[in-house]
């Protein structure tokens, strides 16, 4: 009971919000980095030439080029976490359902992704919708990935597992994570390209995985001046390092190496961890992943 008063609670406070915001927005007139122009039923000008009706040539802005239509996200086909403009293999071709439509033959952004729901003043959906993804309201994203994917294949795809029992690296495995191909023998850290985002990749998979974790304590953030104090001497004491993202923030990368072992030259400091238990950077036994951002703080504290 008390959830469903909460959810009439959500369903109707939210659009309210929402909607007041939006007059802020009108009555400031200007677009801000911080307007969210979608479900607005304005702002239709940000991506048509002129605001359409229904039937009528939608006349898309940037002759309809997503990545520019959509560049308040950073996303070009080549750095989205999905592969996009692509013609989908035979296999897939024949699963693609028809509510899932391509263009061209090619699987796009709105392929997935219901422009029209967002272009129109829709609170309800909105809240319910905000990503306004295709199909019924997925209560797991990952229905929507079995749509086209056979479930069976896709939990047997492993982004860790990159090289071949031949001892072959796996080109195709990098291209989960990264935005070109990396090179492991020259490249390093400030030289390679990772898709943004990569938090949202690692949950695709791993969304068993609190989002407060370790120790129920919201990791995901800027690290205060102390604890980068504390990291910087931890790196270069042990020799490891802990990538923050490219907001400065704490990321999955930060505690864990997603490489195999042999991918990245043993000798580096971003080769430590690979293939280690739980993939951390330095182990959880003895607390030294802990240490090496709060030293002694958390001492008495119990892991697994
Ligand atoms: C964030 C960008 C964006 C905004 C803002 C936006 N649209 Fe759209 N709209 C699109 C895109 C992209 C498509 C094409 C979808 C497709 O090809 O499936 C589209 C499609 C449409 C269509 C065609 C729907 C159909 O099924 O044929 C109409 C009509 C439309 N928009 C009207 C509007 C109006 C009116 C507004 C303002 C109230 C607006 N849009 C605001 C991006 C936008
Ligand atoms: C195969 C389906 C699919 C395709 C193709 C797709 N998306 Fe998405 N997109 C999703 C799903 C599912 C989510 C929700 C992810 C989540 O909630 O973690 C999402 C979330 C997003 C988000 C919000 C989260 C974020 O990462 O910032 C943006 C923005 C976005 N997509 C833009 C795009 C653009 C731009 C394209 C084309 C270059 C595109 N999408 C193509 C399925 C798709
Ligand atoms: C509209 C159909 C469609 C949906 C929905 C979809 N995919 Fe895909 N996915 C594809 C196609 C097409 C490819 C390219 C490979 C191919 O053609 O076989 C692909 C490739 C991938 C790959 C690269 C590895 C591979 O199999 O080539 C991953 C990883 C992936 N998808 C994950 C996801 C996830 C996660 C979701 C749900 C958020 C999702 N997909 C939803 C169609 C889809
Ligand atoms: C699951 C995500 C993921 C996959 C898959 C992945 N990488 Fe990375 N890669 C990262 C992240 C995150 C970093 C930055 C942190 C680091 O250096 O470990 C990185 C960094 C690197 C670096 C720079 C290392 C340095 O010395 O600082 C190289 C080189 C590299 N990757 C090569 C590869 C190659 C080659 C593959 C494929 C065999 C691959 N990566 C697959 C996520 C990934
Ligand atoms: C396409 C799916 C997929 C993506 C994306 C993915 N992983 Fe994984 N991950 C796996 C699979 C499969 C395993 C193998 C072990 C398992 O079943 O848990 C694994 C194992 C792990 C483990 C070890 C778990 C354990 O119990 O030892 C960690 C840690 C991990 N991944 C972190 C990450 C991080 C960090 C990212 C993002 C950079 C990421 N993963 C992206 C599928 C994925
Ligand atoms: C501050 C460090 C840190 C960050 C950030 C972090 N982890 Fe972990 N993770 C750990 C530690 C420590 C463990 C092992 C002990 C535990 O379970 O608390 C672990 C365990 C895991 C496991 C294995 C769980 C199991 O029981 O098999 C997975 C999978 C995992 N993390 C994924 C992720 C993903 C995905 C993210 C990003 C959302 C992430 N981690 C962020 C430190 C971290
Ligand atoms: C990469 C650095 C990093 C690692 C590794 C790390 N933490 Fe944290 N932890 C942080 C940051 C940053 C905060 C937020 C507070 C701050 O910035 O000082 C935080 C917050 C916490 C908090 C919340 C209390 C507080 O001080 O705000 C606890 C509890 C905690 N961490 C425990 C742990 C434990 C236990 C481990 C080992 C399993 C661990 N942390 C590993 C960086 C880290």
């Amino acid at each position: 009971m008390k959830r469903i008063i909460l959810i009439l609670v959500v369903v109707t406070v939210f659009p309210a919000i929402m909607s007041f915001a939006r007059v802020n927005d009108r009555v400031s007139g200007k677009i801000l980095d911080t307007t969210n122009i979608h479900f607005t039923g304005k702002y239709c000008t940000e991506c048509h030439e002129k605001a359409p009706e229904k039937g009528e040539d939608i006349l898309l802005k940037y002759n309809g080029d997503y990545s520019k239509l959509c560049k308040c996200h950073g996303y070009t086909s080549k750095s989205y976490i999905h592969p996009v403009d692509i013609v989908p293999s035979e296999e897939k071709k024949s699963r693609i359902p028809d509510d899932l439509p391509l263009v061209n033959g090619k699987l796009v952004c709105s392929t997935c992704h219901d422009m029209y729901l967002q272009c129109q003043n829709e609170g309800n959906t909105q809240v319910i919708n905000r990503k306004f993804l295709r199909g019924p309201h997925y209560i797991k994203r990952t229905t929507l990935c079995f749509r086209c994917h056979e479930e069976k294949q896709y939990a047997k795809l492993d982004p860790h597992n990159q090289i071949s029992e031949s001892g072959e690296i796996n080109d195709n495995k990098c291209l989960y994570c990264h935005a070109e191909m990396p090179d492991a023998k020259v490249q390093s850290y400030s030289d390679v390209k990772l898709i943004g985002k990569l938090e949202v990749l690692c949950f695709r998979c791993h969304h068993k995985q609190s989002k407060f974790h370790p120790i129920n304590a919201n990791h995901l953030r800027v690290p205060s001046e102390a604890v980068l104090a504390n990291m910087e001497e931890t790196e270069k004491t042990l020799g490891v390092i802990l990538p923050l993202d490219n907001e400065g923030k704490i990321s999955c990368p930060t505690c864990h190496n997603p490489h195999e072992r042999g991918v990245l030259p043993s000798e580096k400091a971003s080769a430590q961890g690979a293939s280690e238990k739980y993939r951390l950077r330095l182990a959880a036994k003895n607390l030294q992943i802990c240490i090496a951002c709060h030293k002694d703080k958390f001492k008495d504290m119990k892991l697994e």
